[in-house]
């Protein structure tokens, strides 16, 4: 196992493409846009954002919340909550021509623009947020969670998925909790689920709890 070079040219192009490249993304991610959708459904068979659906489902119930979709992308995951009834989602992405597509879909109240390599300037913070597919290899890394969690108030619950093949190879279980201790939450458990499964990929589904107090030391 090579941390520094870590073997993505074993999977598809497409991903692969994703997977090495840490600038310019969302140029990258701009002209993916028209061919994301079938790319990932029909040929790859993505389905990270069913499965991180229903355990955000079964960890935040209310379908009143306020929900924040942090890389919504096309909008897949937001469209699969509202399909479950949640009512009241916004969406948040760093490329404006994936969130073009996903505004198409209806299933967003409000989208709006960000890099979540930096912290999000909210006037109100959301009850809950879901998080599918921008954990990787590459960027965002796994110290750039704080920002996503902070979009929660305290005490909400953030569904964060880190694809499992970057998991393994990359060794981040340790970051992860290193990165909630530094940050205030806590990670309340780790489910494995299905992710892209033409690829041979699974996921690790992160339910976190910001906390209520953090006390910087
Ligand atoms: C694999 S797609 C997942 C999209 C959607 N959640 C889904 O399940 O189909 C990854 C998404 O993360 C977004 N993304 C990548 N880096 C990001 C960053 N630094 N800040 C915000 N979004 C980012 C991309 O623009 C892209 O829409």
């Amino acid at each position: 196992m090579n941390h520094k070079n870590p073997d993505v040219d074993r999977f598809d192009d497409r991903l692969a493409a994703v997977y090495s490249r840490t600038e310019n993304k969302e140029q990258q991610y701009d002209e993916w846009a028209k061919t994301y959708d079938s790319d990932l459904l029909d040929d790859l068979g993505y389905v990270a954002f069913r499965e991180a659906g229903e355990i955000f489902i079964d960890v935040v119930p209310d379908r009143n919340c306020r929900v924040l979709d942090v890389a919504c992308g096309t909008g897949l995951a937001g469209e699969y909550l509202k399909q479950h009834g949640y009512q009241n989602i916004d969406g948040v992405d760093l490329s404006g021509k994936m969130m073009a597509i996903a505004r198409q879909r209806e299933a967003y109240h409000a989208t709006w623009q960000h890099d979540f390599t930096g912290p999000a300037d909210l006037n109100e913070l959301y009850d809950a947020v879901l998080c599918v597919g921008m954990f990787s290899y590459a960027i965002p890394k796994i110290s750039d969670m704080h920002n996503v969690v902070n979009c929660a108030r305290p005490g909400a619950t953030c569904v964060i998925t880190i694809n499992g093949a970057a998991w393994q190879e990359l060794e981040l279980e340790p970051e992860v909790y290193r990165e909630a201790d530094l940050n205030g939450f806590t990670i309340e458990e780790i489910r494995k689920a299905r992710y892209i499964e033409k690829e041979g990929i699974d996921s690790r589904v992160l339910v976190i709890t910001r906390k209520r107090e953090h006390v910087l030391t």
